[in-house]
């Protein structure tokens, strides 16, 4: 029965199987050692040369063995049996879990071979180029640091889907082929086949449809939510990247931030109890004196120089609603246009009735702020969310002061205003880019490094080879004609 590497640890004396890929072989004339390679971690085998280096066995078969590994190369895949021994004294290797234990082989099975990778696996690969690692992304992902990226991401996952089911939250997923959403950003469009000359849009996020479960009485929802943006990317920009998504009714703003620095405290206190955070009381900072004092949205407020372990959190708060857009020559949400708008009224800020909201929208639209808050940690935007417009008429206004026309406002979010005409609960919510919290817990210094099959710089899967041309008869299927080619790019 196979065995893992790991538990060869205290074993010696047993016969052991063991499965996976040899890391790296050392030829010492007498002895091959060969370091054995599966997903717990390494462990070294031993093959001599002759049998009267080792007691037992048979002899013969000691001197095919030898022969066999000796055809080893790194990156096959094999099968081998043996009987776990303790190092010899001055052999031990600290630098690896089973470093005071070895297996003696008296079996040895290929299972593949495999050609010499085209680049070196062993290392962190930072140095590598991100064309090579790309396309053999199967290759790099073998590497250590890899594969404990994509642990502790899962573990991360597991504890915030553990957190909120036990809090009562609901994991519900939505569609990908849905309608545009504004975050911001452009679609990715879907031709849809049996409707001539229209789309689904990919979602930018889920946020139509989490606000559509709070009427629905989900009360309380997440989903572990993939985003399609059609930006261009960067270190903290993929266009296909991961929200924690998370909707709430009956609330109020504090509610929504008290749970996610709960929910991130324990998830740091329990999987990276090496790590310091700055704030327990996460600081809440308002928008305006924070862009004065700091210069930015997402300021950087760690203390320790140098420390690497340090997680400075915050909450920025009382964003503006609005920012011009001079280009399109209109006023257009800063968040998104169900964020619930914020306004002075008898010197006290409040949410307005859409007369009110006329009024201050029409002498300055610079002023009205919003219900609207991001998680900043260690100078990037980890999260952002706001209280939603949950009133249709003081909804319909918002869209109208963005410069949509009372019938654009039908056709595109008539469903919204038509199912808050059935009884919404007051709701709000948050979404937190989950990338970008697993890259800066693993120290990682691109979210890339944190996501299995990442995107280049340019939007390509180099693996895949995606995008790619497709057959003109599925283009004929869909009613799309290509207007102008200009080569394979
Ligand atoms: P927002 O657009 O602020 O809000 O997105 C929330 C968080 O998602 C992360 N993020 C990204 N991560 C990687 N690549 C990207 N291209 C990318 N774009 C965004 C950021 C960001 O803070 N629906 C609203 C949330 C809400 O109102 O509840 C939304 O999506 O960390």
């Amino acid at each position: 029965m196979r065995v893992l590497s790991r538990d060869i640890v205290g074993a010696e004396g047993k016969e052991v199987e063991l499965y996976g890929w040899v890391d790296t072989r050392r030829d010492h004339g007498k002895l091959i050692f060969i370091d054995l390679r599966d997903r717990s971690g390494i462990v070294q085998l031993v093959f001599p040369a002759e049998s009267g280096s080792v007691s037992g066995g048979n002899p013969k078969n000691r001197v095919e063995l030898y022969k066999l590994a000796d055809t080893l190369r790194p990156e096959w895949v094999i099968k081998m049996s043996g009987k776990v021994q303790k190092r010899p004294k001055g052999m031990d290797n600290p630098k690896l879990a089973t470093g005071n234990f070895e297996v003696l082989a008296e079996t040895l099975e290929i299972l593949t071979q495999a050609e010499t990778p085209p680049f070196d696996l062993a290392g962190d690969g930072y140095g590598i180029g991100e064309e090579g690692r790309m396309r053999h992304r199967y290759l790099d992902l073998r590497r250590s640091r890899l594969q404990a990226n994509l642990r502790e991401r899962a573990r991360v996952i597991k504890f915030i889907r553990d957190f909120l089911s036990a809090k009562d939250f609901v994991e519900v997923e939505t569609p990908i082929l849905g309608k545009s959403t504004p975050e911001g950003a452009r679609d990715y469009l879907v031709p849809a086949r049996l409707h001539p000359g229209k789309f689904y849009a990919l979602p930018q996020s889920p946020q139509q449809y989490k606000q559509l479960l709070m009427v629905a009485g989900l009360e309380r929802y997440f989903q572990i939510a993939r985003c399609f943006r059609d930006e261009d990317t960067r270190g903290d920009r993929q266009p296909e990247f991961t929200q924690l998504d998370i909707e709430m009714s009956f609330i109020e703003q504090d509610d929504i931030l008290n749970l996610i620095e709960e929910l991130y405290i324990a998830l740091i206190e329990k999987l990276y109890p090496d790590k310091k955070i700055t704030e327990k009381n996460f600081p809440r900072l308002n928008y305006a004196e924070t862009m004065e004092r700091y210069g930015s949205d997402k300021p950087d407020l760690r203390r320790g120089e140098n420390n690497p372990n340090e997680l400075a959190f915050a909450f920025i708060v009382d964003f503006p609603m609005f920012e011009w857009r001079d280009v399109e020559k209109r006023w257009d949400a800063v968040h998104h246009p169900f964020t619930l708008p914020k306004v002075k009224i008898n010197s006290k800020y409040q949410a307005p009735n859409s007369k009110q909201f006329k009024e201050v929208f029409k002498e300055n639209p610079a002023e009205i702020l919003a219900y609207q808050y991001d998680v900043v940690l260690n100078g990037y935007e980890i999260g952002g969310g706001s209280i939603r417009t949950h009133k249709p008429d003081l909804l319909q206004a918002v869209f109208e002061a963005m410069g949509n026309k009372p019938g654009d406002v039908k056709e595109k979010f008539g469903h919204m205003l038509e199912a808050f005409e059935y009884g919404v609960p007051p709701h709000g919510g948050i979404a937190s880019g989950l990338d970008r919290f697993v890259a800066i817990l693993q120290g990682e210094p691109n979210i890339r490094e944190v996501i299995a099959f990442p995107k280049t710089g340019d939007g390509r899967d180099l693996m895949m080879d995606a995008p790619a041309p497709v057959e003109e008869s599925q283009l004929e299927e869909l009613h799309i004609k290509i207007k102008n080619t200009t080569g394979d790019e």
